[in-house]
């Protein structure tokens, strides 16, 4: 990896390992963002048994574990999860929760998204790749190949979940300053989607106000 990518990862790194319990508490918690996911996933049928799903940047694990919930919730079998995230501080809250709940069905890895070398080789043909609030932390010139670094991972046919935060007046004061995210506009980021390759590109839309604030990619390889 170049030096500036370099730093800007342990930037990133910094800032999450400083604010994992807060992520956690206040904004998958306090804020709902957990319960959004619960709702936009049992109202999209993304899940069914023996997919093999990656969760790219999953933080404390919020998406896995919702996504584990929906499986019992509906019966599905045999579905395996892996997650890396680059913070090591939000791993070890995730890990906490696998190790006490038993879930034994969810494996986690430490990496960058832009340098996935140091995945398990196994790591490879997924069914379902989620992205959520990750490219918001990529440098605006390395976002297309973070895309294709995961596009890479994804079987023939599968698909990838992205949320992203849009820019409008809320994000720029809140997830500008406070989270320092890159913000992006609707027809901007379905350009560099079409042009990282991604054959299908259709928007998805979360169920209350915080569709104002996070949009939803649903692309196919
Ligand atoms: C806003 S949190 C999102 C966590 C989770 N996906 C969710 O929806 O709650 C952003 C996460 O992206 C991770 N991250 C940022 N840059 C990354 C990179 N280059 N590679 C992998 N993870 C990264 C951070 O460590 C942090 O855990």
């Amino acid at each position: 990896m170049k030096d500036n990518q370099m730093e800007n990862s342990g930037k990133v790194e910094k800032l999450y390992t400083k604010r994992a319990l807060t992520y956690e508490s206040l904004y998958v918690n306090r804020l709902g963002w957990g319960k959004e996911l619960y709702t936009f996933f049992r109202n999209y049928n993304y899940l069914k048994s023996q997919l093999k799903v990656l969760d790219a940047g999953c933080g404390t694990g919020v998406i896995t574990r919702t996504l584990n919930k929906i499986v019992n919730e509906l019966g599905y079998d045999e579905l395996v999860f892996n997650a890396f995230d680059l913070t090591q501080g939000m791993l070890d809250i995730f890990q906490k929760q696998i190790t006490e709940e038993g879930l034994n069905n969810i494996e986690l890895a430490r990496a960058d998204v832009l340098n996935l070398d140091s995945l398990p080789n196994n790591w490879n043909e997924y069914d379902l790749i989620i992205s959520s609030a990750l490219l918001e932390y990529i440098p605006k010139e390395q976002i297309s190949n973070a895309l294709v670094n995961l596009k890479q991972l994804l079987k023939e046919e599968g698909k990838m979940l992205i949320f992203i935060t849009r820019r409008n007046f809320v994000t720029n004061l809140t997830g500008k300053l406070w989270w320092k995210t890159n913000l992006f506009e609707e027809d901007k980021f379905q350009k560099i989607l079409r042009d990282v390759g991604f054959r299908k590109i259709e928007q998805r839309n979360l169920q209350s106000r915080w569709s104002k604030y996070i949009m939803v990619f649903e692309v196919t390889k």
